[in-house]
């Protein structure tokens, strides 16, 4: 498969670039500068990462330019740009303007491959400390802003190219349009990496990994484990089977409806009511973190002693996605996870599965256009993300099957709600949240003493960030409304507004 080497010097932005490459139908990877993989043929072209380093620090990343440089066509961006200059014997120094945000590029050399078709006075972002003020004798000059006379150059003779400017913005106009010129026309990819391309080529590999073997896979209900059920469906068909797990802390009604539809999508799919054991180990457990653990270990028990009871089964499928590769493997290491995610499946090591991974290739959104691609339905497609250990962490405070069952309810009215009100694909992630107090209110001529709830919903890419949603009042006034009426034993509604940081979007 064609491919696009991304080395990463620890930029905030290179997840962002790999996508941007990939929307031109090429396949890319991101590999730490100081891990560099064999350059087989496959490799079209390498890109080099900023840094959050100036390249006279010395701790600066000091990427092996030999192995590439003048072999295959590089890209150098914001660090990589100056890099390349400061290795040649150019000078970088701290700029005297620092460049951050909005610039114009006041001369362009649309002769340049790279700039084919980027126009002149278009605007380009700019986020570096360090400038470009010479460049050795062999490099010259594509493009300038205001500030940067070096904003871009060319080696002369060799297919290497820098700018000083990030392309993958969408502040940058004709951003796409200079990866794609580097993608397309300089590094001679053909664009063919599409969702339909990816499960053919996928289907293949794991027809050949696989052969006559039996796997295992998880399912949770959410688009990852469901799109790498499909494609392993379709490679091996009954080989594979599925486990989807009753943990008792799903939504309301969502383990029978779900279960519905993956046997409807022709998956093989064991679903096993566990509830008990789950309430049993969480009785009395109040600390968020306990709750992980004991969910994780549990749903590890179940699904354990549910896939012993099969025969033969040599591979655990799993629906690891594209960002959880690079983390493991990142320059800056694996980062500190401030809660112990991801703690769904995962075997004790003496089960001695080997693990077939279909989607590690791909980012989020990816995964979504192969599962349409595969036909899974909207309604599994555009779901909400929902944590593993489910309501457990939307209960503050220890959890019973009656505080589950109030949550439901509440959770129910507002998610239905916002679907009526076509607010629910407007929205990143939602849900209700049972705090552990009670407040006075009064309903008739009676006192009341009881539950309190709160209601959050955000706006968000990736989840790391998050804004609390501007909902209309009379939205919020119906859902209200109707909770209290409707579901016994809570009084009091409150809309949570606080955006992560500094809060996160789950409570606990
Ligand atoms: P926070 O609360 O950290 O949540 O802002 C960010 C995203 O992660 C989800 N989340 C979890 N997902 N296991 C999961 O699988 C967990 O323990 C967990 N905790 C939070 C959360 O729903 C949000 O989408």
């Amino acid at each position: 498969m064609q491919t696009i080497l991304i080395l990463d010097h620890g930029s905030q932005y290179t997840q962002l670039r790999a996508r941007k490459i990939r929307e031109q139908n090429v396949y890319c990877e991101i590999h730490p500068y100081n891990k560099i993989p064999p350059l087989t043929e496959n490799i079209k072209g390498v890109v080099l990462s900023g840094s959050p380093y100036s390249v006279t620090d010395p701790q600066a990343p000091d990427t092996d330019l030999s192995l590439f440089k003048g072999k295959l066509p590089v890209l150098g961006i914001c660090y990589g740009a100056q890099y390349m200059v400061h290795k040649s014997g150019g000078k970088v120094e701290k700029s005297v303007i620092r460049e951050y945000g909005r610039a114009k590029l006041v001369s362009v050399n649309e002769d340049c491959a790279l700039l084919k078709g980027v126009k002149q006075d278009s605007q380009v972002w700019m986020s570096h400390g360090d400038t470009i003020l010479q460049l050795p004798s062999d490099f010259e000059v594509i493009c300038s802003t205001e500030n940067v006379q070096n904003a871009g150059y060319k080696i002369k003779g060799e297919e290497t190219y820098a700018i000083q400017f990030h392309p993958e913005v969408h502040h940058s106009e004709f951003g796409s349009q200079l990866l794609r010129n580097f993608v397309l026309d300089i590094c001679h990819c053909d664009g063919s990496w599409t969702p339909a391309s990816f499960v053919k080529s996928t289907v293949e590999e794991l027809k050949q990994k696989l052969g006559n073997d039996k796997v295992v896979l998880g399912l949770s209900g959410g688009v990852d484990s469901s799109v790498a059920a499909m494609l392993l469906h379709r490679a091996i068909g009954n080989n594979l089977t599925c486990i989807f797990v009753d943990n008792g802390l799903l939504r309301k009604n969502e383990f029978e409806d779900v279960l519905q539809s993956y046997q409807n999508m022709g998956l093989n799919v064991i679903g096993v009511n566990a509830k008990q054991d789950f309430y049993k180990v969480l009785a009395g457990v109040t600390e968020p973190e306990k709750k992980r653990k004991a969910i994780g270990k549990t749903f590890i028990d179940v699904f354990d002693r549910e896939a012993n009871k099969l025969k033969d089964v040599k591979w655990l499928g799993q629906g690891t996605i594209y960002p959880d590769v690079i983390e493991s493997s990142s320059v800056k290491g694996p980062s500190q996870t401030i809660k112990s995610h991801h703690n769904v499946g995962g075997l004790p090591d003496y089960m001695k599965l080997q693990l077939v991974e279909p989607l590690r290739l791909l980012f989020k959104d990816e995964v979504r256009k192969v599962g349409k691609e595969l036909g899974l339905k909207q309604e599994l497609l555009g779901r909400h993300p929902f944590p593993g250990p489910g309501l457990a962490i939307r209960i503050l405070g220890d959890i019973t099957e009656e505080k589950v069952t109030i949550l439901q309810e509440v959770d129910n009215i507002f998610i239905s709600s916002l679907k009526q009100w076509n607010l629910y694909d407007k929205v990143w992630q939602a849900g209700a949240i049972l705090l552990p107090i009670q407040s006075v209110g009064v309903m008739g001529d009676e006192r009341t003493y009881e539950r309190v709830v709160a209601l959050r919903a955000v706006e968000s890419v990736d989840g790391m960030t998050a804004d609390w949603c501007h909902l209309p009042y009379e939205f919020l006034a119906e859902v209200s409304n109707k909770i209290i009426n409707q579901v016994k034993g809570v009084n009091r509604v409150c809309y949570d507004i606080s955006s992560k940081p500094p809060a996160t979007i789950e409570w606990e």
